[in-house]
């Protein structure tokens, strides 16, 4: 699995849009092209994308929020591919990538369990719309990371 940025290939649209739609409120393509233009106007998030082969497996929408920290905002793994790793390691990518020492995520029950699994510290925010839990995830980094030993210049 690689991932890369969204505007540095080819993607068709609605495979795209079709994708994001798992991870919006209500799940619709109308919405999740509501948060792709939303994103296009805020220099400090990013798309990143999952390819198979040339079909699309999962995306990881971030939002920079420090020098080393960000918010992922949306993530998403084709239904076929789920539960095979593919969303763990979007999550370990993009801290290497990006050079991040701690990754927050906002969810629901739904995707709380993943988190957790990922190493996530998870703390209830109540229920924050009628019958629905909302969660607050948080994953700071231990250790050095590989790309602090490098030589690499300092920040993404
Ligand atoms: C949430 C999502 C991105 C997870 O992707 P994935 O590729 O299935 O996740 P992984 O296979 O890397 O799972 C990592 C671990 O979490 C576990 N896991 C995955 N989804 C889980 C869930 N919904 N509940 C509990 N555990 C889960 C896996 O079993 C695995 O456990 P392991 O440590 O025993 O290996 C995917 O299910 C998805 O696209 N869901 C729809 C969109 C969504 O809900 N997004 C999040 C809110 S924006």
């Amino acid at each position: 699995m690689t991932l890369v940025r969204s505007d540095s290939g080819f993607w068709p649209r609605e495979s795209l849009l079709r994708l994001l739609a798992y991870a919006v409120w209500p799940p619709t393509e109308e919405r999740a092209l509501a948060v792709l233009a939303d994103g296009s106007a805020a220099g400090a998030v990013s798309l990143y994308l999952a390819a198979d082969g040339k079909d699309l497996a999962g995306l990881l929408r971030m939002r920079r929020t420090g020098r080393r920290s960000a918010e992922i905002t949306h993530i998403a793994v084709v239904p076929e591919r789920r539960r095979g790793g593919l969303g763990r390691a979007m999550i370990e990518e993009l801290l290497q990538l990006e050079r991040l020492d701690e990754v927050v995520a906002e969810t629901d029950g739904d995707a709380v369990g993943f988190y957790r699994r990922c190493g996530f510290d998870v703390h209830s925010l109540g229920e924050q719309y009628p019958g629905v839990e909302r969660f607050r995830c948080a994953l700071r980094r231990r250790g050095q990371p590989a790309w602090a030993s490098s030589g690499a210049k300092d920040g993404p």
